[in-house]
């Protein structure tokens, strides 16, 4: 095991690790215990304690086809993937990861995580939305459920299991930026204490990007405060490019005016999406699955009926949620979550009426693009192109890693759905470590004796929020991002609408380089925390913004009215252009600059799934 030391270079505290992993969430745990059981000196940056982080609002559960309790088996699972997907996602990171999750979820279990039982003692599945039996034929129970806590239970056996193999945790901490080298690896991150505001260098060999979503570039949004986008940030300004930003997805059933998510795991038990005429409007749109349908389509549905006047409520501007049939019993047990939300957040009891809803923003698909084993790769932009102009060949970024949702493998591709996130954390995050303890020993460390300069770029950034005397008020100013993201970047999108989200954010870079922080103080700066969250959200809302903008076509999550087309268009079925836009979309921060790359098509041991109609 590596020894650690506490260097001190010009008063900024210098902590060597064999790997050091920012996040504390779900995909960042899994790594840690995987290096750390290896025998590897871990650090783990988290802005919250470890329990709290946004992984616990995963509440419906983690997607295995262990056939417990309906006929299943990973292929069923990895058709979904790619359907759900639209199929942007890369078939060879779907196979493996649906592959994966039967092992990955027995694991969980003999860590000790408390999943919901059946009779005959295995754990219990619920139907979820776009999981079916027999290439969709009908719903099947896929979803291994903790009641409606299973993000919940999964952080606090992660936790255990991580304090048990030695990690070391860094809490209330957060990381500012990575250490580029003049190589352009990378050899760990600077990070600030809250608490102390001590700054601190963390030197490792590798490092891992586990910083969760960055949901708070919108206005209304399930994700908790913390999601703002910080490893996107480091990535974006070490000059790394984000991947598929502009497919985010809406989760149907955030409460309406609040937020607050209720998971699909309600509709998994029975819970049926109503209009204000108490119609179940999904058999319209999706026939054979209804309300279980993945997250697009369902929430294009609740939109369409508000749109065509059918909401509920004085301003018809929601829909409704119906558990009232499910009985007490079964709320009680399987949802005792949603029922205290219910009350807390909507004044409802489930038990005895529908509660108001509406899609609300809950996932980024895009993010770091990644191996499957985790490792970042960039375009190489020098190196060849194919006859479509697309970028075929990556680079490997050196002593850098991302995992979860700030990473995009991509599995998720265009549409994630349901259940995939907490499966894409714990098989990505145990991959990632794996890949690491198979290729470093924990004697080899490519760390160069600390260069002080390294400090200067995030030195000045702390420094020029330190001196400021005038400026904008940081929460100002994220709020207009969040505006603008909202207004021009929804379920629905126009290409003008677009547009002009685009131009009402380049106009806010004046705003986000000049916030004036007016509290100094070093200890529980929370102000200073939000001013330097602000760059990050800016570069995710930047990255989405363009990213939508560029592409000309209907595919999962983005809807573009200007781009649908009838169903029975063989070249753009519902608008979705696979001869075109069946590629990969790559921003760059620098100039904002678009390129593409090639969607993974070859899965690892099955036959390629070949696109057609989604239908459902
Ligand atoms: O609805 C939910 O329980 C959320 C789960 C997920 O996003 O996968």
């Amino acid at each position: 095991m590596a020894t650690r030391q506490d260097n001190t270079i010009s008063n900024i505290k210098t902590l060597n690790y064999d790997s050091v992993i920012v996040g504390g969430g779900g995909s960042g745990m899994r790594a840690a215990l995987q290096l750390a059981e290896g025998g590897m000196n871990v650090a783990v940056i988290t802005k919250v304690f470890p329990t709290r982080s946004h992984t616990v609002a995963a509440q419906g559960g983690i997607g295995a086809s262990l056939g417990n309790m309906s006929d299943d088996n990973w292929h069923f699972h990895f058709y979904d993937t790619v359907k759900g997907s639209d199929w942007l996602g890369d078939q060879d990171a779907i196979e493996f990861m649906c592959r994966e999750a039967p092992k990955v979820v027995y694991e969980l279990e003999h860590m000790g995580m408390p999943f919901d039982r059946n009779p005959d003692g295995t754990i219990y599945q619920r139907p979820f939305g776009g999981h079916t039996s027999n290439y969709g034929e009908k719903a099947v129970q896929r979803a291994c459920a903790a009641a409606d806590r299973t993000g919940h239970a999964l952080l606090h056996t992660l936790y255990q299991k991580n304090l048990e193999a030695g990690t070391e945790f860094f809490i209330e901490w957060i990381a500012l930026d990575l250490i580029k080298d003049e190589k352009g690896d990378i050899n760990g991150v600077v990070a600030i204490d809250q608490e102390t505001g001590t700054v601190a260098v963390f030197q490792a060999t590798n490092t891992i990007l586990a910083t969760g979503g960055a949901g708070r570039i919108f206005a209304a949004s399930t994700n908790a405060y913390i999601n703002t986008g910080d490893g996107l940030g480091m990535a974006v300004r070490a000059g790394i490019p984000l991947q598929d930003m502009e497919f985010w997805q809406f989760h149907p059933t955030g409460v309406f005016g609040a937020g607050v998510l209720l998971t699909e795991g309600c509709r998994g038990e029975g819970a049926i999406l109503r209009n204000k005429d108490g119609e179940a409007f999904m058999e319209r749109y999706a026939p054979t699955v209804k309300d279980l349908a993945p997250r697009d389509l369902v929430s294009r549905s609740m939109d369409q009926e508000i749109k065509e006047g059918r909401g509920c409520g004085p301003n018809g501007d929601h829909i409704v949620m119906d558990m009232t049939h499910l009985g007490v019993d079964t709320i009680m047990k399987r949802l005792p979550s949603v029922f205290e939300i219910g009350k807390n957040f909507a004044n409802v009891d489930i038990t005895k009426e529908p509660i108001p809803v509406i899609p609300t923003i809950h996932y980024m698909m895009g993010g770091i693009p990644t191996t499957i084993n985790g490792q970042v790769i960039v375009p190489d932009l020098e190196g060849p192109v194919d006859e479509e102009g697309l970028y075929t060949e990556g680079k490997i970024v050196k002593g850098l890693y991302a995992i979860g949702e700030c990473a995009c493998v991509s599995v998720h591709g265009a549409n994630r759905l349901g259940t995939n996130s907490l499966l894409d954390l714990v098989v990505f995050g145990r991959a990632a470590g794996k890949h690491i303890i198979d290729n470093f020993s924990s004697s080899d460390h490519n760390y160069h004796p600390m260069n002080p300069r390294v400090l200067d770029f995030t030195m000045n950034r702390l420094n020029k929020l330190q001196q400021s005397t005038q400026g904008y008020n940081a929460q100002d100013v994220a709020d207009e991002i969040r505006a603008t993201m909202q207004k021009h970047a929804s379920v629905f999108r126009t290409q003008a609408l677009m547009d002009e989200g685009v131009e009402k954010l380049l106009a806010l870079q004046e705003k986000v380089d000049n916030i004036h922080l007016a509290d100094k103080s070093q200890v529980f700066n929370t102000a200073r925390i939000e001013a330097l969250e602000v760059a990050n959200l800016y570069e995710v809302a930047k990255a989405t913004m363009l990213s939508a903008s560029k592409r000309h076509e209907c595919r999962g999550a983005h809807t573009v009215l200007d781009y649908e087309r009838p169903e029975d268009d063989a070249v753009a079925p519902n608008g979705r252009n696979d001869n075109e836009w069946m590629k990969h979309t790559i921003w760059y921060s620098e100039g904002n600059k678009i390129i593409y790359k090639p969607v993974r098509k070859v899965p690892l041991t099955v036959d390629y799934v070949e696109p057609k109609v989604r239908v459902y």
